[in-house]
């Protein structure tokens, strides 16, 4: 027996709990659908063609080495011209660095970033996966809430009264997965002004401000003063290349912490190179693409309300961006909490939601649904829901 390295136990991801189920079900032979997958491409949307054909080029030219750690400059180069386009503070290619996706930028920054004992203020609820990590490098997540009140999602804590000394970085998840909603300019300001108190870093996960269906939105470089910031964005999302691995963080005043993350990052020596290639080269020509990524999903989007808005028990504020939407359940039933309801709906009716608890949130009514799929499965899908919240609600 190999004893594993306590702090792994340490380690979970919830959001996998309820697909272990969803694929276990989908090994007997059962049809799932599948509203649980944050990633377009299962459900048919796929990238730019364009960008297609740069990536075939790249392999073709040769791009086939180990790029620098920081990855290749070209891609840092045009990655700092799109950030510093955005009205912002403007950010230098050397403070660019290129990383294996997003998740990869949130491993490397938190190992670099968090001691014994530090805290990690996140919202609630938040994208998972910041959580294990603060925790595998003996860090406490602290939570501020978001709230849901007249179908806005808004800040729910003064954050000022949440930091402390131990505060070692404040987290944004702007626009949120899970809720789909986007933070003013003013609760990003709070947000920053609280860091800055207490010395702390911002740490802006912007991964969907290409998807932002109704504005206005500000990523945090172009609202938080001056003080140290780290902005954490990809090409998953933006151009539908989910699985090539590719994303970036910029560091804003915080250079000491950006040379601890390269020092990091050259132990895995390099991000994937094809797809920086492709990908340098497609930077500012993505413009129609987008145009008309965001008019799929506010489709899809609408449609969804529409079909919800007919259902009994259930509620929602409209998203305003991603392709989540967050729903809470109106009624009490016979499923107990929402990973009761998550569990329930799957097994009977097999269809496939992430519940609110694995996102750390502090409600348990509340469920994600990526709304993708095409308009006549999410009628199958809604009509499943409906029957199963009609079967069990409590009255
Ligand atoms: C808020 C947020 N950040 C980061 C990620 C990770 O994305 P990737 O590693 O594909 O760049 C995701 C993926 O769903 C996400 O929703």
């Amino acid at each position: 027996m190999v004893k594993p390295a306590r702090r792994a136990s340490h380690v979970e991801y919830a959001i996998r709990d309820v697909d272990a189920l969803a694929q276990e079900l989908e090994r007997r032979g059962r049809r799932v659908i599948r509203l649980n997958i944050g990633d377009p491409v299962p459900y048919g949307l796929q990238p730019p063609a364009e960008l297609r054909a740069l990536l075939a080029r790249a392999v073709e030219e040769g791009y086939n080495f180990y790029s620098p750690s920081e990855g290749l400059w070209e891609l840092r180069e045009a990655i700092a011209r799109r950030e510093s386009g955005l009205g912002g503070r403007s950010v230098d290619p050397q403070d660019v660095v290129v990383t294996a996706g997003v998740s990869e930028a949130i491993s490397l920054l938190m190992a670099a970033l968090v001691d014994e004992g530090d805290e990690v203020l996140l919202p609630s609820p938040c994208y998972p996966v910041y959580v294990p990590y603060v925790r595998l490098y003996g860090g406490v997540p602290r939570f501020y809430r978001l709230v849901e009140e007249g179908g806005e999602w808004r800040l729910g804590d003064d954050p000022s009264e949440l930091v402390t000394e131990r505060t070692k970085a404040v987290v944004i998840i702007n626009p949120s997965n899970p809720t789909g909603a986007v933070l003013s300019e003013g609760e990003v300001r709070e947000l920053a002004d609280a860091a800055r108190a207490v010395g702390a870093c911002v740490v802006s996960d912007e991964i969907y401000d290409e998807l932002v269906l109704e504005g206005p939105y500000r990523g945090a470089a172009s609202v938080c003063g001056d003080g140290p910031l780290v902005v954490l964005n990809g090409f998953s999302k933006r151009w539908l290349v989910t699985g090539w691995r590719l994303g970036y963080m910029c560091f804003y005043g915080a250079e000491e912490l950006r040379d601890a993350v390269v020092r990091l990052a050259r132990t895995r020596l390099s991000p994937p190179t094809p797809p920086q290639r492709a990908a340098a080269l497609m930077m500012g020509r993505d413009g129609g693409f987008l145009e008309w990524l965001r008019g799929e999903v506010r489709k899809r989007r609408d449609h969804f309300l529409k079909l919800v808005g007919e259902v009994e028990g259930l509620e929602l504020a409209r998203p305003r961006a991603t392709f989540y939407a967050y729903l809470r359940l109106t009624v009490r039933g016979a499923w107990g909490d929402d990973l009761g309801f998550a569990r329930g709906l799957l097994e009977e009716e097999g269809v496939a939601v992430v519940h609110g608890g694995g996102f750390y949130d502090y409600r348990r009514d509340r469920f994600r649904v990526v709304f993708l799929p095409p308009p006549e499965v999410m009628e199958e899908a809604v009509e499943r829901i409906a029957r199963f919240i009609r079967r069990h609600a409590l009255s």
